[in-house]
């Protein structure tokens, strides 16, 4: 099993060296609990799986993925840079120390206030439309502005269908037809274009379509390089890299993975005569999705017509159970020992039929005060969260040198209602 799970001698799941039945006592559930040393750990066995085949390579951090500050901070440690989609992903890189050259923004439609605060902020634009290119040509002065573009290689993979962001059906990029026209528009605005872009989507354990991908996207930049004459400074080969969820699933052979793309990718370049541009990736499940679990503690047991394990948190805590059918795997945190003995269905507190973390999943014999940990919840999780049903966002803790640190303290009811003004006739 290729699964993150580690075990304490007194048979509790173990997370970064701590008990993770005693920080549920000591901080409460449901909590968020992140193993910093993971996260450093992927950092590097990611970082250095590429750089070995092609030095002139950096990482930038989707960090949609998890904005906890102190997620952010170790990847800004590690030498991390920052892939950011809003304004606010570059306000806060920016704030905790990613300087602007070192933050690409990838939006998508994005309005003209938004274009200006986040040029305003000094990062590159990676530009995602021919209307945004135009529109930002008319806010600011484009003379020699470094630009990029997003293309749609044409190539779509991903663990859902909202999660391909390739080919006919998806919203991004500009099509891999209009590209020679569009660099030439935008060397005629005054910019100048110096990165190309694309990204196929999200949970993908199949090395095939990032080959594609790669292919598709060089084949974009050779014909781009070769009928425009732009030499480019950086291309960008998105996100995406899966992580097991399932026991069943096999963690991705990286050495090999990188190695295989990397000959491609240098081949590419050979073949369109092209210099040797930085490369760029941008992982975010990858670097912190197993890095993280969801404690929670098992409030009510109902024998109905099926059995339901009730717990202290629901889909506004964790969503992609009930948005994306997604499977996390799911540990008695204080029975790490024991056989699995029943099937059952592992419920939330939201009041929705669809707010389950699992259907028919083996498990040890539950009890009512038994922990659970919902492993996996390091991507896409918190950052998903939302406060339904009038729920407080959770804490989140930082495991770190066998400590474990509040980074995140539980909302209150008055933080939930804290922008809300009544009007003066209501009062
Ligand atoms: N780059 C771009 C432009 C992206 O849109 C994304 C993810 C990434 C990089 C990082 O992808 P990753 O390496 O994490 O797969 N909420 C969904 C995932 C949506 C991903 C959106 N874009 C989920 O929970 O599975």
């Amino acid at each position: 099993m290729d699964l993150n799970i580690k075990t304490t001698e007194n048979n509790h799941l173990e997370i970064g060296g701590l008990d993770a039945v005693k920080i549920a006592e000591e901080h409460g559930t449901p909590s968020y609990v992140i193993d910093e040393n993971r996260i450093r750990d992927n950092y590097k066995r990611f970082y250095n799986a590429f750089s070995k085949y092609y030095p002139d390579f950096k990482v930038f951090y989707a960090c949609k993925a998890n904005t906890n500050i102190a997620v952010l901070k170790i990847l800004e440690e590690e030498g991390s840079c920052i892939d950011a989609v809003s304004p606010g992903e570059v306000y806060i890189s920016k704030k905790l120390g990613f300087k602007g050259d070192k933050i690409l923004f990838t939006g998508n439609n994005i309005k003209d206030s938004e274009l200006k605060e986040v040029f305003d902020a000094g990062v590159i634009l990676n530009i995602d439309s021919v209307s945004a290119l135009k529109r930002l040509a008319e806010i600011i002065d484009p003379d020699g502005v470094k630009i990029s573009f997003r293309v749609n290689p044409m190539v779509g993979a991903g663990h859902h269908d909202h999660c391909i962001t390739g080919g006919v059906m998806s919203k991004f990029g500009i099509m891999d037809s209009e590209a020679v026209e569009v660099y030439n528009l935008a060397k005629e605005l005054g910019f100048n274009p110096v990165g190309m872009h694309s990204h196929i989507g999200s949970g993908i354990l199949d090395p095939e379509p990032f080959k594609l991908a790669i292919e598709s996207t060089m084949d974009i930049a050779g014909k781009v390089h070769n009928e425009t004459g732009i030499e480019f400074e950086f291309l960008d080969f998105g996100g995406g890299i899966g992580i097991p969820y399932t026991p069943e699933e096999k963690v991705l052979d990286l050495d090999k993975f990188a190695k295989e793309n990397m000959d491609l990718f240098k081949k590419k370049l050979k073949e369109y005569d092209m210099n040797k541009p930085t490369l760029y990736l941008e992982p975010g499940r990858y670097l912190v999705g197993d890095a993280s679990v969801l404690l929670v503690e098992v409030n009510s047991i109902k024998e109905s017509y099926r059995k339901f394990i009730g717990v202290d948190a629901g889909f506004n805590t964790l969503l992609r159970p009930a948005m994306y059918d997604s499977y996390h795997h799911i540990v008695v945190a204080n029975k790490m020992n024991e056989e699995n003995a029943e099937e059952v269905d592992i419920a939330g507190n939201v009041c929705e039929s669809g707010d389950l973390f699992a259907r028919d999943r083996p498990l040890p014999k539950v009890e009512e005060g038994d922990i659970l940990a919902i492993l996996n919840a390091g991507a896409y999780s918190f950052t998903m969260a939302s406060n339904y049903n009038t729920r407080p966002l959770p804490k989140e803790i930082l495991v770190s040198g066998k400590k474990s640190i509040v980074v995140r303290e539980k909302q209150s009811y008055d933080d939930i209602f804290q922008k809300q003004t009544m009007p003066e006739h209501l009062k």
